[in-house]
């Protein structure tokens, strides 16, 4: 498993232009099964997520063409029905096939998603929907299995204990574009990728208003089409690099910079001392250049993640470790994952002052990190591990870094062409020569054959 090796202490400078969201990507992939025709997708980003939902469609039985960024999926065999563990398991975004395969095939069979590092992630809300589109719904041997000869549209409320559900909007929305009538989804998520999703939808024939609202409304249709459609750019990686601009005391001009997506973000940033300005007004908010810089003293601030447009819990990690080094105390509340804070460990381990109480860290700044060996546990706390390795004093090694590579494309040689200083290694194999190299501690006893060596001789 590789390792990123970080040598702490070099600020940031350049350019960087960012790709597609991965989070926007899976389901509009996963819309694929829903299409009579071929569905072209752009600005794909690289990553092992996107790789696992093309094994996931070829196994659906749609194939996937790819070239520089853009994929296009054409459906082979309508049978396929059945996403199995062995691939879901490593994907829970997987469960996003589970709306369009029931809609256009009729019955679909999913893997139950596990939990994740984080703590329990149920989907009783996507059942719950499709429950109300009329699908009958089982569970046998770990998979569940949904039936409906055609889904019938209703009203569902989709809101839960901890807000609204983004895949689960996402399942209940494409799975209604073809059902019979019309169906309101009410606490629907209002975060830019299920806007994307709408937007590709209707390309290809849908009829939905209202996304980016609370209240989506979906008037079914009896065909889709398909549709060539650009992904709109990864919020989240955007804001983990300028978070990185920060923590290092930097200055990158960013390309394709989603500003409007980010605004809760922005405005935590620039209470903490970091600058994002637009470089071009008349450019699209949505997708624009931006200049990021910091302040060389970080103040503290008060910050709770909320489904959007609030502050993202995709970003906390990468934003407590920023606030490790702020001069006075922060205080972070997680309100989407209670249990998502795999990463205060680590980050202590790195000098950082953390206290946490159930869903809230109380972080008391301190100067400087100290680089460590640490243990990257899910995508965005492996992110906020790296953060702090850039501004460390040292070396801070951070191990299992496949986590990274779900979620940002060569974040090492990202960072490195902004003149960090990473180097991505394999500390089992490095493990294995260094004991191969290693003079032995104890003299090797003396062979002892009964034979002669002729005889032992194979050849
Ligand atoms: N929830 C339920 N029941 C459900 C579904 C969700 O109680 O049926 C709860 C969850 O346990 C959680 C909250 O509702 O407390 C929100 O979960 P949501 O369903 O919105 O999460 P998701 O759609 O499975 C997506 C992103 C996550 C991101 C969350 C929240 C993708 C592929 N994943 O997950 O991204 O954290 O929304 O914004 O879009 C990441 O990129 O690192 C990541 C984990």
């Amino acid at each position: 498993m590789d390792a990123f090796r970080i040598q702490g202490g070099n600020r940031l400078s350049g350019r960087i232009a960012l790709d597609g969201s991965k989070n926007a990507c899976l389901p509009l992939m996963a819309a694929a099964l829903l299409a009579d025709a071929p569905l072209t997708l752009r600005r794909i980003p690289n990553l092992s997520d996107i790789s696992n939902m093309l094994r996931l469609l070829e196994e659906l039985g749609c194939s996937s063409n790819s070239k520089h960024g853009t994929i296009t999926l054409s459906n082979f065999d309508q049978t396929r029905t059945h996403a199995r563990y062995e691939i879901v398991r490593t994907m829970r975004a997987s469960v996003c096939v589970l709306g369009p395969l029931l809609a256009r095939r009729k019955h679909a069979r999913v893997a139950m998603p596990g939990g994740c590092a984080f703590g329990a992630r149920p989907i009783d809300l996507h059942l719950k929907g499709l429950e109300a589109l009329g699908a009958k719904i089982e569970l046998k041997g770990g998979d569940i299995i949904a039936t409906a000869d055609r889904l019938k549209g209703t009203t569902i409320f989709l809101g839960g204990a901890y807000g609204s559900t983004v895949l689960g909007t996402a399942n209940i929305m494409s799975a209604a574009t073809l059902a019979e009538g019309t169906t309101t989804i009410e606490s629907a998520a209002c975060e830019p990728e299920i806007v994307d999703l709408a937007i590709l939808l209707n390309l290809m024939g849908a009829k939905i208003t209202g996304a980016g609202s609370p209240r989506i409304i979906v008037e079914g249709v009896e065909q889709l089409g398909g549709a060539d459609h650009a992904i709109i750019p990864d919020r989240i990686v955007a804001a983990t690099y300028a978070i990185a601009v920060a923590i290092t005391n930097g200055d990158v001009i960013f390309h394709d910079f989603p500003y409007d997506y980010l605004l809760a973000v922005i405005d935590s940033l620039q209470q903490v001392g970091v600058n994002i300005n637009r470089i071009d007004p008349e450019e699209d908010p949505r997708c624009c250049t931006v200049q990021v810089t910091s302040s060389r003293r970080l103040k503290p601030v008060i910050l709770t993640t909320q489904p959007y447009p609030g502050f993202p819990t995709d970003l906390q990690a990468q934003m407590l470790a920023l606030l490790c080094l702020a001069e006075g105390n922060s205080i972070v509340t997680e309100k989407i994952y209670p249990e998502r804070f795999m990463h205060v460990a680590e980050l202590t381990r790195m000098g950082a002052n953390l206290f946490r109480q159930g869903p809230t860290v109380v972080v008391q700044g301190v100067p400087h990190f100290v680089g460590a060996p640490v243990m990257a546990s899910d995508l965005r706390a492996s992110a906020s591990l790296v953060l702090a390795g850039l501004a460390a004093e040292g070396e801070t090694i951070v191990q299992r870094v496949y986590h990274l590579d779900r979620g940002y494309s060569q974040m090492d040689q990202t960072l490195n062409a902004l003149g960090a200083k990473i180097e991505r290694f394999n500390p089992d194999k490095s493990l294995a020569e260094e004991i191969a190299a290693a003079p032995s501690e104890t003299p090797e006893p003396p062979v002892i054959s009964a034979f002669p060596t002729e005889a032992v001789k194979i050849r």
